[in-house]
């Protein structure tokens, strides 16, 4: 299971300070291994637990009768608790149980059985037996003062690991990209300067899997840095800045010899329509976008829209809505209160009066049934299938330094959602994507529920369950409401 960076508390009290509370399973008493689990994970988890009615205790000490861990081998784990025992200077004969326990247990309501006595860990419900010495020490991750030369506080800056995940997107390592990814948003998600060790710890061991032995021992700066300085980095990233272009075109490009955006042009490179725009806008289109440029866009296509359908609604979305101060396109979300009255709206806006402000436009038709019943748990994120719009307007700015014509040109997504599936549309394209994935996921695995931009199924009850707010879809979730600012993950 991945790391859970976000801050999802359940709706149920958290416990009262003071004396542990029993909980309903009064020989049962836990205690969760925060190494490779991740800290924010660990208090997921920990209130999750609480909430069903277990005791779970911070610290260990002698009255804890289960440890469980994750990613953990049985040693790891045995040697956590023979310092957790020499620390508190207590005993104990705690079960030593891997996540799957625990994950049984949750879907249960109660402690599930723990079979076995064996040494197989790993296949869940199972007691390790450990004897002393006969593992090597897992493989300690990086550590600035050992191992990285020549970088500053941190081996494993945020910056680092999203540039290890770009690169492993760019060679179409979709896992690995994703281990970065994650472990560079647990990053931003812990407080303050961590030691390398609790750094460790807190990002778990998919990091250290995906960083590779090489990696390891060299220091991840060392890494980072040959990514940087390579011909093929540099020029995907190039590349993958045009708009319109991923990372099977600009490989293909690399792999033809192309290097520049100049040679892109003289070798009369076959490009789509969407790809000549960006290529045209390119040095606008890799200028963020200001807030108050965002703004201006939302206001003109607010009266556009006003125009042609009075009382429909724009809604400023994206990462604008998650408070940041700038971003890389606008998106906006359109409705109207009256179900049924959006369709066609879009074509209104994009096509006729503001023609001369769109440079390009590329729309698509709703084609979201509901009869067709939710895609599987667990499936791939699809993206939704609402009437859209991805376009690049001319956006006149005033006094813009260094150029001399007075517009930029600025990406803008335009999504229409009827009414019913307006909350749902608003969950999901606010982002971020990663805060997206983890709560599709957590839908998925600890709900049985399916989340996408248009409805919430439960897969339990067959039922779609309606929102009329993203509050409401929280709480079917049975999480506390995350606010936009919130969701930066
Ligand atoms: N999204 C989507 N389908 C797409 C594109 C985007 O559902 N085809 C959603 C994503 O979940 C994302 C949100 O819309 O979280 C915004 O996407 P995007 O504009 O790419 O990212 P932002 O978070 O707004 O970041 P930026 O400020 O760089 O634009
Ligand atoms: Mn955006
Ligand atoms: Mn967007």
């Amino acid at each position: 299971m991945a790391l859970v960076p976000l801050k999802r508390r359940r709706r149920a009290p958290s416990p009262p300070a003071g004396p542990p509370d029993t909980g309903r399973f009064p020989a049962v008493v836990l205690c969760l291994v925060e190494k490779r689990m991740g800290a924010s994970r660990r208090a997921f988890l920990t209130q999750l637990a609480r909430a069903k009615g277990f005791r779970v205790d911070r610290a260990y000490s002698a009255a804890v009768t289960h440890v469980v861990s994750e990613q953990n081998s049985g040693n790891e784990v045995a040697r956590w608790l023979e310092q957790q025992q020499e620390e508190c200077g207590a005993g104990g004969d705690p079960a030593l149980l891997d996540i799957s326990w625990f994950t049984e247990s949750m879907g249960a309501g109660r402690p599930v059985e723990i079979e076995g006595d064996g040494k197989c860990w790993g296949l869940g419900r199972v007691r390790v037996s450990w004897v002393p010495g006969t593992d090597p020490p897992p493989t300690p991750l990086p550590s600035s003062s050992s191992r990285c030369p020549t970088g500053g506080d941190s081996a494993l800056s945020q910056e680092a690991l999203e540039t290890l995940a770009e690169e492993a997107g760019f060679s179409g390592s979709e896992g690995r990209s994703l281990a970065f990814t994650r472990a560079a948003s647990v990053l931003k998600a812990l407080p303050g300067q961590l030691s390398a060790l609790e750094e460790g710890q807190a990002l778990g061991s998919g990091l250290s899997l995906s960083l590779g032995q090489d990696v390891l021992e060299d220091g991840v700066s060392v890494e980072v840095e040959r990514v940087k300085l390579s011909e093929r980095y540099r020029t995907m990233k190039l590349f993958t800045k045009i708009f319109g272009v991923g990372v099977r075109t600009a490989s293909r490009w690399y792999q033809e010899g192309i290097r520049t955006l100049v040679d892109l042009q003289e070798r009369n490179t076959k490009l789509t329509r969407q790809q000549q725009a960006g290529l045209q806008h390119y040095e606008d289109l890799n200028t963020p976008v200001e807030r108050g440029e965002a703004e201006s866009i939302g206001r003109m296509v607010q009266e556009a829209v006003q125009r042609f359908l009075p009382g429909a609604s724009v809604t400023l979305a994206g990462g604008f809505r998650r408070g940041k101060p700038r971003g890389h396109d606008v998106d906006l979300l359109l409705t109207h209160p009256e179900a049924g009255r959006e369709a066609g709206l879009l074509s209104a806006v994009c096509l006729s009066p503001h023609q001369g402000l769109i440079l390009y436009q590329h729309s698509q038709e709703n084609s979201f049934a509901l009869h067709e019943g939710p895609e599987p748990p667990g499936g791939r994120d699809v993206l939704d299938r609402f009437e859209r719009c991805f376009s690049i307007f001319r956006l006149e700015v005033q006094g813009r330094p260094g150029a001399a014509r007075g517009w930029k040109a600025v990406r803008v997504d335009l999504v229409v959602a009827p009414v019913g599936q307006f909350p749902f549309a608003l969950l999901g394209w606010t982002g971020s994507r990663h805060f997206e994935r983890e709560l599709r996921r957590f839908a998925g695995h600890e709900r049985k529920m399916v989340l996408n931009s248009h409805t919430l199924y439960d897969t339990r009850l067959n039922l779609f369950l309606p929102a009329a707010s993203e509050e409401e879809i929280f709480q079917h979730l049975g999480l506390e409401y995350v606010p936009p600012t919130q969701r930066n993950a």
